[in-house]
């Protein structure tokens, strides 16, 4: 045996005594040695998350990789999987820049990887028995390959129950880390590499903001910036205020600045991302300036496309209309959640506003914006709900004429008010609602797209299309998808396109200056 061999031997011994010990040693042991203060062992508390104090928050300007971390994974790959939302899509950014500054390099195949991060998503149970799969199907990799760090960390790692099932159940896990830990994932790989325990830090503070992460982004074209962090709604089906923390507005001159670097690297769109941009700045305590105020600083910005998500109604106001009305670079299209047309409904929900209040939001921004194209989220199945209720739904969704919706089943979530209400509704109603309501949705959605026949829309270019490479896809300044045939030079950027065919769901067309058909 030679001295390499020795070394992997004692290794592998080391990583079964370790899952040994971790074996023998209760998940209450576990969880008292590894949470001390930073975390703590109970499930989202809405009590606790609800008292919560401005004065925690604090920026940080100065972050770095420590000297002896920058060069620790040279010649190493690392692979990140993404669960979830946009949020989570940037967060996977961040995590892949630091990742980079360490020296590791990004690849797609998981057995070349030496680092595995799973960046979760707690949104509806499926979306955690997806990432519980993955864990498993890991196993006989890390098995082979005993210096494989495998991470888990986003959304679902701020959930206590999802910890302690991992310290039980999963012990060929190296990590998990919450989402105001990625600021530290140097010292986290560096524990995890040197360490022999299954490394947890789990801050349950409600975060700060870490201005200059480094970030890879994912393409060239259309790019994502925070603007805020968390969630105060506290939407009673709701997660998110649980594993994102409280909100916590960037400095306007922060993301004004990110914008004009995106602008000089030559992206063509920047989407202003937070679980609720529309709280933007309610928790500046020296400046007047909310997501209007921001809205029409971007405006002013030379970058040909803006958008926002998500809105929460009840803090869309005037000013962010009459910026919107201006149009320019901000674009036609309002993604509006409204969750349930039932007034009833959406008060059991805790969304602060009833049919008629969004119904009337709705009429503000369409006579501001006669042309705007308005989507939206909705839950079908909340507790109790009734064959009447629902049906207000489906009458909400005709009025307003919403060109898209994403739909859902309700999915109690551990912690949250609406998980611990008895629920009469069987769950073969609940499918055959939310069937009912994407016949309607793929109906309006058919309807929208159909008038676009033989009109001329500006897609911005983003590649090929998924299903065939000879042809273009991209998507109009009101969010519609649309592919084409032309030159593979036009990627990147703006053209004209003719529509010439529209389905459920996309249009196919013909660019203005090279008419090559699709069929
Ligand atoms: N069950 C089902 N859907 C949910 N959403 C949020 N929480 C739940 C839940 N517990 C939906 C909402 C939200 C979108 C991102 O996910 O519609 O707007
Ligand atoms: Fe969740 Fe959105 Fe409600 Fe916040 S506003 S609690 S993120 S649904």
């Amino acid at each position: 045996m030679n001295e390499e061999q020795r070394k992997q031997q004692a290794q592998i011994r080391s990583e079964e005594a370790n899952i040994e010990r971790i074996k023998n040693t209760s998940s209450e042991e576990l969880i008292a040695k590894y949470f001390h203060a930073e975390y703590e062992p109970q499930a989202p508390d809405i009590k606790k998350a609800r008292k919560r104090r401005k004065e925690d928050i604090q920026f940080h300007y100065d972050f770095s990789i420590p000297e002896d971390m920058q060069r620790i994974g040279e010649g190493k790959k690392f692979l990140i999987r993404t669960y979830g939302c946009q949020m989570n899509e940037h967060d996977t950014e961040v995590m892949a820049g630091i990742l980079s500054e360490m020296g590791y390099e990004s690849t797609n195949v998981t057995e070349e990887a030496d680092i595995i991060l799973l960046n979760t998503c707690a949104i509806r149970e499926n979306a955690e028995n997806k990432v519980f799969g993955e864990i498993g199907h890991l196993k006989p990799l890390k098995l082979e390959k005993p210096d494989l760090i495998i991470g888990v960390c986003g959304c679902m790692s701020q959930e206590e129950s999802v910890v302690d099932r991992i310290l039980k159940k999963h012990q060929h896990i190296d990590l998990i880390f919450g989402t105001h830990n990625i600021h530290r994932l140097p010292h986290l790989v560096k524990e995890a590499l040197f360490g022999k325990e299954m490394i947890v830090e789990v801050w349950s503070k409600e975060g700060d903001i870490i201005e200059n992460l480094p970030k890879v982004r994912k393409g060239k074209i259309k790019a994502w910036v925070n603007i805020m962090y968390g969630c105060d709604k506290f939407c009673t089906y709701c997660i998110v205020p649980m594993t994102r923390g409280k909100e916590r507005s960037r400095r306007p001159q922060d993301i004004i600045q990110e914008v004009r670097h995106l602008v000089a690297q030559g992206y063509k769109e920047v989407t202003l991302l937070g679980q609720n941009v529309n709280a933007y700045g309610k928790d500046f305590e020296d400046i007047e300036y909310g997501l209007g105020d921001l809205m029409d600083d971007i405006h002013k910005i030379d970058i040909p496309r803006v958008r926002f998500t998500t809105s929460h109604p009840r803090d869309f106001d005037d000013r962010l209309i009459e910026v919107l009305a201006q149009g320019g670079n901000l674009l036609d299209h309002i993604h509006l959640p409204v969750q349930s047309g039932s007034s009833e409904i959406l008060k059991k929900m805790n969304r602060k506003y009833t049919r008629e209040e969004y119904l009337e939001l709705v009429r503000k921004i369409r006579e501001a914006m006669p042309n705007a194209t308005l989507t939206t989220d909705i839950i079908v199945g909340f507790p109790n709900e009734t064959e009447e209720q629902f049906e207000e739904t489906m009458t909400l969704m005709e009025e307003v004429g919403f060109e898209a919706a994403y739909t859902y089943i309700y999915s109690p979530r551990e912690g949250t008010p609406a998980a611990r209400k008895k629920d009469d509704v069987p769950e073969e109603v609940k499918k055959q609602r939310l069937y009912r309501l994407n016949e309607l949705v793929n109906k309006q959605s058919a309807e929208s797209m159909k008038t676009y026949q033989g009109e001329v829309v500006k897609v911005l270019v983003e590649g090929e299309s998924k299903k065939d490479p000879d042809v273009l896809a991209g998507y109009t300044e009101r969010n519609k998808l649309v592919n084409f045939k032309g030159p593979k030079s036009v990627i990147g950027q703006i053209v004209e396109v003719e529509i010439t065919d529209t389905k459920t769901w996309s249009l196919n067309g013909v660019m203005a200056e090279n008419r090559v058909e699709v069929e």
